[in-house]
């Protein structure tokens, strides 16, 4: 096919054009469909409708070319409840919401993915506590399977909770809560494996150590055996990857809604030994992990050693304005390391372009 040279020359144009809009994004707009980064500074991050991103405690996965983002939504004012061990503010169970990106950096709400009910002998309640959704596609049945920490108001229910889609927005069904081994399950990760094994990694043992679960084939159900790790370490908001033959698993410190520094361990198997190692994060408030706290972290396709860093900025006396910190996770020769970065694009053009739809 031989192009006119106008066209060619309004092709030119075009492209010269959006790659100075990639590389200036425009001023002050928060991110959304009017933005080109991943911009931590600039918040509320906004979905296609305009609307604040409701996605909080996410999980993140891709299908098809598209990502899918799992969240806590969390609509109503936060209130207090009193004499309670673990930081006390809560808001009502508002359910998991779903988004669609192609990018990672634009947003299309996709709809509430599992909604909560009314009715207290139901772990899906309003009054109780729907959290840390994480989904995986299940090769064997073809079903999207949601793993979740369900809990009453007090956290002391201490449940992992699953539910079933045939498409990955939802509608999500749930269909029941476990305590893995008869141990207690908060601040969980769900992590799938190449082989198709699938672990549920939660924070036990009234949130001293955290257990490693293998999962059934049909991922509904613990399976026989499991793994306690980081015995007595306190660690939570688990996220696992894999990278290069080994496991990493990054987790915080438990001091509730309030930031602490996050460190990370390694594994050559994941029913391996675990070896704790240090701060994965570098530079100024790395200490309380740029006042942040885990969610999640994914491999960035296309881009070997690349993650995201997916994490909750916390406003525990008013949950529902809570924010994010969304940072590239590198493998270095020391293992992980995340660096603040105020705004960043997970995809350099060329890999826009060529494999990512173009945008
Ligand atoms: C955090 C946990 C959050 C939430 C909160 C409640 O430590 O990571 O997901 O459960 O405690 O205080």
């Amino acid at each position: 096919m031989t192009t006119a040279p106008g066209l060619l020359r309004i092709r030119l144009c075009f492209w010269a054009l959006a790659a100075l809009g990639f590389l200036f994004p425009g001023p002050c707009r928060s991110q959304g469909l009017s933005d080109r980064w991943i911009n931590n500074a600039r918040q509320p991050w906004l979905d296609n409708r305009g609307k604040p991103l409701d996605a909080h405690g996410a999980g993140l996965m891709e299908f098809r070319g598209v990502f899918y983002l799992y969240g806590e939504i969390k609509e109503a004012p936060t209130w207090h409840l009193g004499g309670q061990k673990w930081e006390s503010y809560r808001v009502p169970a508002g359910g998991i919401s779903c988004y669609g990106s192609t990018d990672l950096v634009h947003w299309k709400f996709r709809g509430v993915a599992l909604a909560p009910v009314h009715d207290p002998s139901s772990d899906l309640d309003t009054g109780k506590v729907i959290e840390r959704p994480k989904v995986v596609l299940n090769p064997v049945t073809g079903k999207f399977v949601m793993w979740m920490h369900v809990d009453d108001r007090t956290y002391h229910e201490a449940r992992a909770g699953v539910a079933v889609s045939d498409r990955p927005e939802g509608p999500f069904h749930y269909l029941g809560s476990f305590r893995p081994n008869g141990a207690e399950s908060r601040d969980l990760t769900l992590f799938q494996d190449r082989d198709g094994k699938a672990y549920l990694v939660f924070a036990s043992e009234n949130n001293t150590t955290l257990h490693i679960q293998p999962l059934s084939p049909d991922y509904l159900r613990p399976a026989p055996g499991f793994q306690r790790i980081l015995i007595g370490q306190k660690r939570e908001a688990p996220a696992v990857f894999a990278w290069a033959g080994k496991y990493y698993l990054i987790t915080s410190l438990c001091s509730g809604w309030d930031p602490n520094a996050a460190a990370w361990a390694v594994s050559d198997r994941m029913m391996g030994t675990w070896k704790q190692q240090g701060n994965p994060c570098r530079g100024k408030d790395s200490a309380v992990t740029y006042f942040a706290q885990g969610a999640f972290v994914i491999p960035l396709p296309g881009r070997p050693g690349k993650f995201l860093f997916g994490a909750d900025r916390w406003n525990k006396k008013d949950l529902r304005d809570s924010r994010y910190l969304w940072l590239p996770l590198d493998m270095e020769a020391s293992g992980p390391v995340i660096r603040y970065a105020e705004h960043w694009h997970p995809f350099p053009p060329e890999i826009m372009r060529k494999t990512r739809g173009g945008q």
